[in-house]
């Protein structure tokens, strides 16, 4: 068997080789980037055959393109897929993906919390064509089983979710939408293929930011969706991602992809240990009120991460005493960990959800939400753990002090106005 048909081996060995063996392409330890918009036809009976699908050649990079093919095949691959679609963006992945699945007429059950630009393609995009979306606390499938109904063929959930860290029972949620035929779309951004493997859980269809962990660098936009049925992949392949977005990646950007695939688990280890140091930094300070990350023994589904998820993940979410302001006094003082969104890259980095990635809500749909106004959002990155500790403790302390003197002097304006009175 050719190197490039070759299934076998762990997740990393098939991250670096899968799909792709040198001999086929002059030696060339690194696969070639194919940036041809467009491909020749040896006849016109063949390029003919081709739009039919009797050939499998290609045709024009906005349907497929060699370079995003291998990609493609290796995300697969990483989450066991029957097939891959690759995208410009992860929303691209989300758009082409929901288009496709979607009647007017149709209900997409969502979970809470969303990212706020899917909350806001639900609402104010797809929701304008005749589809209707409701919203379920799914961190009980029960909420979930009593809200199907015949018209829901979407239920869509992150887990975790972007900013609050509210997980879902993955398997529990596909096996009730699929009793009433309905299909399970997940965000699985935040996990990364070596995390979570939605379509194992029983998921149809899985969806990624790439610009995050997949890329893992800061440095390109891209998404994917991962589907267990090849012909729902062919479906957004030719009507979402072709005529409906049109939100193709580009070859550059795929080569990028499949670099930092090589090291994804490595990266991901990482993310995950320094993560956790954070997260029991924080909670341990007096200065915060409570902190959500799964591998906390506090954090309430601890249990079902430590089901469905391989490890605890980069993603550490917090609210402090004195809540929005104290929040805001804790960001400015950082110095190492940087000020800014996305996720996934090697450097941390802080945001405030609210002001920032969920500002598509309004504050009341935040508080429905659970998206509180104080809530800080870290990507822990891949710098040594004790100057990563060593700036949050610091800031820690700074917003903690502030908070602290603020609360005098109003208890001392209080006081002088009080005495004031009599
Ligand atoms: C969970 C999640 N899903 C989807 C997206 C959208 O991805 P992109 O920014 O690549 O379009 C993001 C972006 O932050 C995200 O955090």
């Amino acid at each position: 068997m050719s190197k490039a048909h070759d299934r076998s081996g762990g997740f990393s060995t098939r991250a670096i080789h899968f799909g792709y063996d040198p001999a086929e392409h002059l030696g060339a330890l690194v696969p070639p980037i194919h940036t041809s918009a467009t491909y020749a036809f040896p006849d016109t009976g063949y390029g003919a055959r081709c739009f039919t699908g009797e050939e499998k050649g290609f045709i024009y990079s906005r349907i497929a393109n060699p370079t995003l093919a291998l990609l493609e095949g290796r995300l697969a691959s990483l989450e066991q897929g029957a097939a891959a679609v690759v995208f410009g963006s992860g929303m691209g992945a989300i758009t082409a993906t929901l288009w496709s699945m979607l009647e007017p007429g149709d209900e997409v059950l969502a979970d809470m919390t969303l990212y706020g630009c899917t909350f806001s393609f639900l609402h104010h995009g797809i929701g304008r064509f005749g589809v209707t979306v409701r919203h379920v606390d799914m961190t009980d499938p029960q909420h979930v089983a009593a809200a199907l109904t015949e018209r829901t063929r979407v239920v869509y959930i992150e887990s975790p979710a972007n900013p609050n860290m509210r997980l879902a029972d993955i398997a529990a949620i596909s096996r009730l939408a699929h009793a009433r035929g309905a299909r399970v779309v997940v965000d699985n951004t935040y996990c990364s293929p070596y995390l979570q493997q939605p379509l194992v859980l029983g998921a149809d269809v899985s969806v990624h930011s790439v610009t995050k962990y997949l890329g893992g660098h800061g440095d390109l936009m891209a998404g994917a969706a991962i589907f267990a049925d090849a012909e729902l992949a062919e479906r957004v392949r030719l009507y979402g991602l072709k005529d409906m977005t049109g939100a193709v990646m580009s070859a550059h950007d795929a080569h990028l992809v499949m670099r930092g695939l090589k090291t994804l688990a490595l990266r991901m280890d990482r993310h995950c240990q320094n993560a956790q140091k954070v997260a029991e930094l924080i909670a341990a300070h007096p200065a915060a009120a409570v902190v959500h990350y799964p591998g906390l023994a506090t954090f309430a589904q601890h249990e079902l991460a430590r089901r469905q998820m391989r490890q605890m993940g980069g993603m550490v979410a917090f609210e402090l005493h004195g809540g929005l302001a104290a929040g805001v006094r804790f960001m400015d003082a950082l110095r190492l960990v940087t000020r800014a969104v996305s996720l996934g890259d090697a450097e941390t980095l802080a945001q405030h959800p609210a002001s920032m990635t969920h500002s598509t809500y309004t504050p009341e749909e935040r508080a429905a939400h659970g998206i509180a106004e104080g809530l800080v959002r870290l990507s822990v990155g891949l710098e040594d753990a004790e100057d990563i500790l060593a700036d949050i403790a610091q800031a820690l302390d700074r917003a903690h002090d502030a908070g602290k003197a603020a609360g005098a002097s109003a208890a001392r304006a209080d006081a002088s106005s009080l005495s004031a009175l009599f």
